[in-house]
C-alpha cells in the first residue's frame, strides 16, 4: 500500500525527506503491520480509516527520512497538539503533507533550519481555480502572476500551496491561526521553480509586514509541491 517515490527536489540537502505513493482507500491493508512501531494518538482512534493512513504514513516518512540522514534520531515520536500541528522532539524541525495518494515529510536538525513548511496539492483545473481562487488569493494577485508561464490552474494551485507552506513554516513562531490574506505571492519564476511571498500583515516582530520569503516549487505529474525554509 506504500511505495517510495522520488522526493520533490525543492529542499536543501541538509533537510531529510521521504515521499510515498499511498492508497488511502486500501481496505485490505494491515495497518498494524505496515506501520509497526508508530502510534496512533487516542484522539484519532475514532477517525476514518483514511485519516489513520495519512497520519501514520506521514510519521512513517519521518522515520524513513531520519533513518537515511539522521539515524541516531530515527526512533523519535512526532505527536500533534490541539491545533493539529506536529510536535517535534527537541533539536528537530519538520513538516508533513498529504494529498490524494501522496504523503511526504521533511525533517532537519534545528542548527540547519529554524523551521520548515512543505505542502503538496493535486493540480487545480482551470474551473476549480476560478471557483475557489477568491478564498485564498486576491484577484489582482492571481492576475499579476498570469505572465509567470504557468497555466491558470497551476497559478492558483501554487498560490494556495505556497500559503499553506507559509502557514506550516511560520506557525511555530506565531503559535496561532493566520489566514490567507496575510501573505501575497508577488513573483514567480516557473523556470527556476522559485516564488517570492510578501507578508502584508505583521505576524511577529521578526515576521513583520513587508517581510519577504522565498519559496520553492515543483510540478510533478498530477501534483504541485511547495516548500519554505527558515534557515538556521
Ligand atoms: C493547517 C493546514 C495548512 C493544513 O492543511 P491540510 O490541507 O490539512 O494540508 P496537508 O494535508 O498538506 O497537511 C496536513 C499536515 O499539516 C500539519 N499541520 C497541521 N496543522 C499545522 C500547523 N498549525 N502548523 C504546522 N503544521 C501543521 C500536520 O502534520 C498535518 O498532518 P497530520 O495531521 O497527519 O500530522 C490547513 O488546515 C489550514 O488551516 N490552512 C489555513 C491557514 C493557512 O493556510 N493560512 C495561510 C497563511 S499565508
Amino acid at each position: 500500500m506504500l511505495v517510495r517515490v522520488a522526493d520533490p527536489a525543492i529542499l536543501p540537502s541538509h533537510v531529510a525527506r521521504c515521499s510515498v505513493a499511498v492508497d488511502l482507500h486500501d481496505e485490505a491493508a494491515d495497518l498494524d503491520a505496515t506501520f509497526a512501531g508508530i502510534e496512533l494518538p487516542a484522539r484519532l482512534r475514532d477517525a476514518a480509516r483514511k485519516r489513520h493512513i495519512e497520519y501514520l504514513a506521514g510519521r512513517w516518512c519521518v522515520r524513513e527520512a531520519l533513518r537515511a540522514q539522521l539515524p541516531e534520531r530515527a526512533g523519535i515520536t512526532v505527536g500533534h497538539d490541539d491545533s493539529r500541528a506536529p510536535v517535534w522532539p527537541d533539536g528537530l524541525v519538520g513538516s508533513i503533507t498529504h494529498t490524494q495518494n501522496f504523503v511526504s515529510s521533511a525533517v532537519a536538525p534545528i542548527e540547519a533550519a529554524r523551521s520548515l513548511g512543505i505542502d503538496s496539492e493535486v493540480r487545480f483545473s482551470v474551473e476549480r481555480a476560478r471557483r475557489l481562487g477568491g478564498h485564498f488569493a486576491r484577484p489582482r494577485e492571481l492576475a499579476d502572476l498570469a505572465r509567470a508561464g504557468l497555466d491558470e490552474g497551476d497559478v492558483a494551485t501554487l498560490v494556495f500551496s505556497l500559503k499553506e507552506s507559509v502557514f506550516k513554516c511560520l506557525h511555530p513562531f506565531v503559535r496561532g491561526y493566520f489566514g490567507f490574506q496575510v501573505a501575497h505571492v508577488v513573483e514567480v519564476s516557473a523556470r527556476e521553480g522559485r516564488a517570492r511571498v510578501r507578508l502584508v500583515e505583521g505576524l511577529t516582530r521578526e515576521f513583520a509586514a513587508g517581510c519577504e520569503l522565498e519559496g520553492r516549487f515543483e510540478l510533478g505529474g498530477d501534483h504541485l509541491h511547495t516548500a519554505l525554509v527558515i534557515d538556521g
